[in-house]
């Protein structure tokens, strides 16, 4: 099935992936968190691995959501954070659940994207905010980026900025690019649909 692989890839590399990634940038996180419209208490790290990008956020009460076991037992083990493992496309969480979402390097690999961002819109509730973190394939790195996850099997998708931003909106959400770049940043507050 596609993104299986993907994730495959990850359960393999789990033990060197803190080694080699450099930090995540808590400042463009936080640039895109601050456009909820509500306080942000509970946060849903959606792909979130090992913890890499949560471990960079202060505040709220940070959950791991991933498919692969290997990189959450990092997450929970080296990071000490709350890690469940699930589906972006299915997220084991109630409606209304969190406050705010992050994907960060992740929404690439994702076998279904739009089923992604239904499910956090179901798990935000109004006023939370979705934040996107991800690889522009029409700047040149991207373009070399998205060559080399080509040729090592990958089946990564990657959007445009301008793209994605659209593709919130369509799910319901009021979607503004917040950095652009090699890697760009995406955030959607979620529209209060009653
Ligand atoms: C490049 S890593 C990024 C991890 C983390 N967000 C970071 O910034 O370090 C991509 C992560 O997406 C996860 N992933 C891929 N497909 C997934 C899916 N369908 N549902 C949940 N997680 C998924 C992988 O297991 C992997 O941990």
């Amino acid at each position: 099935m596609h993104g299986v692989g993907d994730v495959r890839f990850f359960d393999r590399v789990a033990p060197l992936y803190d080694r080699v990634m450099p930090a995540a940038d808590g400042s463009v996180l936080a640039a895109g968190l601050d456009r909820a419209e509500r306080p942000i208490d509970r946060l849903l790290d959606v792909g979130g691995g090992s913890g890499r990008a949560a471990a960079a956020l202060t505040g709220p009460e940070i959950t791991v959501v991933d498919a692969s076991i290997p990189m959450l037992a990092r997450a929970r083990r080296n990071r000490g954070l709350s890690g469940v493992a699930g589906d972006a496309g299915r997220l084991p969480f109630r409606d209304n659940a969190v406050d705010a979402a992050l994907v960060v390097d992740a929404f690439h690999h994702l076998p279904d994207q739009g089923a992604a961002l239904l499910e956090a819109a179901r798990v935000l509730a109004p006023g939370g905010v979705l934040v996107i973190r991800e690889f522009d394939p029409t700047h040149p790195l991207g373009r070399g980026l998205a060559a080399a996850e080509r040729a090592i099997g990958m089946d990564s998708q990657f959007l445009a900025p301008d793209a994605l931003s659209t593709d919130l909106d369509a799910a319901g959400f009021d979607a503004a690019v917040v950095d652009r770049g090699f890697g760009y940043t995406v955030a959607g507050v979620l529209e209060d649909g009653s």
